[in-house]
C-alpha cells in the first residue's frame, strides 16, 4: 500500500521506526534454533523480567504464540478450553487450537467490555472428572485489550478473579496479550501487574509496538522448554533471527512511551466521529485505547460499511476495517498524526453527509 495512504486498518500495519531500522543492520546475531543468538536471548530476558516471569521464547506471530500456549496447556488427550465468544483465538485463528491441536473450545459471551462473567465460566467447567461423555476442562483463554470490543482493557481486578477461579478448579489461565502494552499504559501500571495471575501470555511486538515481526510467549521455565519444542514442529524455529529481535528490543524500550498519544488519537477520532450525522459512537464509554469501532446508522444514511469503505479509500485515500455490514474498526498507531486524525475525521463527514437519508 503506497505510503500516500492513511492506514488506519490495523496497528499491524506500522513500519519499523528509522531506530529499528539501525538496530536490525547493528544486531549480532546466531543460530537461534541452537539457542545462540545473543540478541533473540536478550529480548527473551527483557520481556521475561518485563511480565514478571522465569522466561520467554521469541516466536514468529502472535497466532503461533497463541497456539503454542494453548496446545502446551492442552496436551492431553480430550482437553477443552473455556474462552470467549469474540476473542481473537476463537474467530480470527483458523480453528488452529482444534484443527492442530484436537483441542475443544467451549465459549461463553463476550461482555462488551471486554469480560467474561465469572458465572458464565463456572458453569462451562466440567466438573466430573470421571464422566466420559465430557472432555476435560484445561484452561481459560482471556484477551487484554479485547480487540473485537474495541480496545476494550481488562483490569487487574478482574484478571484477579478469574485466576482466584481457575487456581479453585485446577485450571490453567492463559492471556492473549496481543496489546498488553497498551492495557498497561492505559491503566499507568506496571505490565507485569496485569499477568500475576496468568501461567501463559502471548505478548506481541508487531502491532502498536511497531516492530516488523515477532511475539513472546511467556511463563515458567519448565512452559518454555515445552513451548520451544511446540514452535519447532509448528516451523517456528527461526535461525540468524537476531535480526528481528533487534527491532523488538526498540519495541519494549521506545515504543510504549507513544502508546499514550495513540490513545489520546483514538480519543479525538472517536470525538470527531461521534459529531457526524449517521455515525455512531461514544467517545466516553466505547474507545479506552487506540481501536475505535463503531457503526452506520442505515436509519439516517444511505450507505453500508463495505461502500462507505470504498468510497474512503477511492476518494480520500483512508483506509478502514469492515467489519459487519454497517460496523467499522479505525485503529490507530504512531504513524498517524493529529493531522490525520482531523482528515480522517473531516472526509467521514463528508461522505455522510453526501449520503444522507
Ligand atoms: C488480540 C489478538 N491476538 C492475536 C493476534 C494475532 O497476531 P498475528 O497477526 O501476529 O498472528 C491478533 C492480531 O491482530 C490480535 O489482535
Amino acid at each position: 500500500m503506497s505510503s500516500s495512504f492513511i492506514d488506519l486498518r490495523s496497528d499491524t500495519v506500522t513500519k519499523p521506526t528509522v531506530e529499528m531500522y539501525q538496530a536490525m543492520s547493528d544486531a549480532k546475531v546466531g543460530d537461534d534454533v541452537y539457542g545462540d543468538d545473543p540478541t533473540v536471548l536478550e529480548l527473551q530476558e527483557m520481556t521475561a523480567t518485563l511480565l514478571g516471569k522465569e522466561a520467554a521464547l521469541f516466536v514468529p506471530s502472535g497466532t503461533m504464540g497463541n497456539l503454542i500456549c494453548v496446545l502446551n496447556h492442552c496436551s492431553e488427550f480430550g482437553s477443552e478450553m473455556i474462552l470467549g465468544d469474540e476473542c481473537h483465538i476463537h474467530l480470527y485463528e483458523q480453528g488452529g487450537c482444534a484443527t492442530l491441536g484436537r483441542i475443544h473450545s467451549r465459549t461463553v459471551r463476550t461482555q462488551s467490555d471486554g469480560t467474561l462473567l465469572l458465572d458464565d465460566i463456572e458453569q462451562q467447567i466440567r466438573t466430573a472428572k470421571d464422566n466420559d461423555h465430557f472432555p476435560q476442562t484445561k484452561l481459560v483463554c482471556l484477551e487484554n485489550t479485547h480487540n473485537r470490543m474495541g480496545g476494550k482493557v481488562l483490569t487487574v481486578e478482574y484478571i484477579q478473579s478469574v485466576g482466584i477461579l481457575c487456581q479453585q478448579y485446577g485450571l490453567k489461565l492463559h492471556m492473549d496479550g496481543a496489546r498488553l502494552m497498551n492495557a498497561a499504559v492505559q491503566l499507568d501500571i506496571q505490565p507485569a501487574r496485569l499477568v500475576e495471575c496468568c501461567d501463559s501470555i502471548s505478548f506481541c511486538l508487531s502491532k502498536g509496538l511497531a516492530a516488523p515481526v515477532g511475539s513472546l510467549v511467556v511463563g515458567t521455565h519448565d512452559f518454555i522448554r515445552r513451548a520451544k519444542r511446540l514452535r519447532k514442529v509448528l516451523g517456528g524455529g527461526m535461525r540468524q533471527v537476531g535480526v528481528l529481535a533487534a527491532a523488538g528490543i526498540i519495541s519494549l524500550t521506545k515504543m510504549p512511551k507513544l502508546l499514550e498519544l495513540d490513545h489520546q488519537h483514538a480519543k479525538l477520532l472517536a470525538q470527531g466521529l461521534s459529531t457526524i450525522h449517521g455515525c455512531e459512537i461514544n467517545p466516553e464509554s466505547d474507545v479506552q485505547t487506540n481501536i475505535v469501532v463503531f457503526q452506520l446508522n442505515p436509519n439516517k444514511i444511505n450507505i453500508d460499511a463495505p461502500t462507505f469503505a470504498t468510497i474512503l479509500k477511492n476518494e480520500h485515500q483512508i483506509l478502514v476495517t469492515v467489519q459487519g455490514k454497517f460496523r467499522c474498526r479505525f485503529v490507530v498507531h504512531y504513524m498517524i498524526s493529529e493531522e490525520n486524525i482531523e482528515y480522517v475525521s473531516q472526509k467521514v463527514k463528508q461522505v455522510l453527509e453526501n449520503n444522507k437519508k
